[in-house]
């Protein structure tokens, strides 16, 4: 891949909330986890952990979606038009129908700060959300299920680990995975105000 391939690649990625209901191969989903994995992290402590949920578990957690959309959605329902509200609603009502949804977790422990962690978990997110793109996936990043924490925990079991009840894994993120089924605009960036060149 040449330099523009790289920025091009960069402009073109953007969060998908539509998606085809065909399965996605393990072994492609193996791949993002690899390229997840490729990402730096503070110490090199890899403090990222990832829970996959398809099939029949992933219909359950539609309910859990729907419950994390009543925490969010009076924000929401200022800052969007109707009609992209109600499409983010029906997002949230059926996941857009992907196929795979990964928990991002971070093992958080005195070893290393608390924010130098979280970093180094969405470092990995971040790689995911590129893998993804190349594979002709797409995905969304979601913190709504940070809406309903302790809830997910217990859906994927993940209360009942000895480092979860030492307070040392935390979920993070989200992230529905799927072929996508629409092609939306990119969401415009703003650049002002965001770097600061000190002389
Ligand atoms: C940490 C994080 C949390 C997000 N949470 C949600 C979410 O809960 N629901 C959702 O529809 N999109 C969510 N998004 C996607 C953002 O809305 C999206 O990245 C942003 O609007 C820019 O659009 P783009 O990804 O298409 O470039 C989240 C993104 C990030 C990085």
């Amino acid at each position: 891949m040449n330099k523009e391939e790289f920025y091009n690649l960069l402009k073109a990625r953007r969060s998908i909330r539509k998606y085809k209901k065909d399965p996605v191969p393990k072994e492609v989903l193996e791949r993002i986890f690899a390229a997840a994995m490729e990402a730096p992290s503070g110490k090199n402590r890899q403090n990222w952990r990832f829970y996959v949920v398809q099939g029949e578990k992933r219909d359950e957690y539609l309910k859990y979606s729907q419950k994390s959309w009543l925490g969010i959605k009076d924000i929401l329902q200022q800052r969007l038009k109707p009609s992209l509200y109600a499409f983010t609603e029906r997002f949230f009502f059926t996941l857009g129908d992907a196929p795979v949804l990964v928990f991002a977790y971070s093992h958080n422990d005195a070893e290393e700060r608390y924010h130098t962690s979280i970093g180094s978990v969405y470092m990995a997110v971040e790689n995911m959300n590129l893998a993804c793109f190349v594979e002709g996936l797409g995905c969304c990043t979601m913190g709504a299920p940070l809406e309903i924490k302790s809830e997910v925990d217990q859906f994927l079991g993940v209360d009942q680990l000895p480092e979860y009840q030492r307070g040392e894994l935390e979920l993070l993120c989200g992230i529905v995975i799927g072929y996508p089924d629409h092609e939306p605009p990119k969401a415009p960036r703003q650049h002002e105000g965001r770097v600061t060149w000190l002389k």
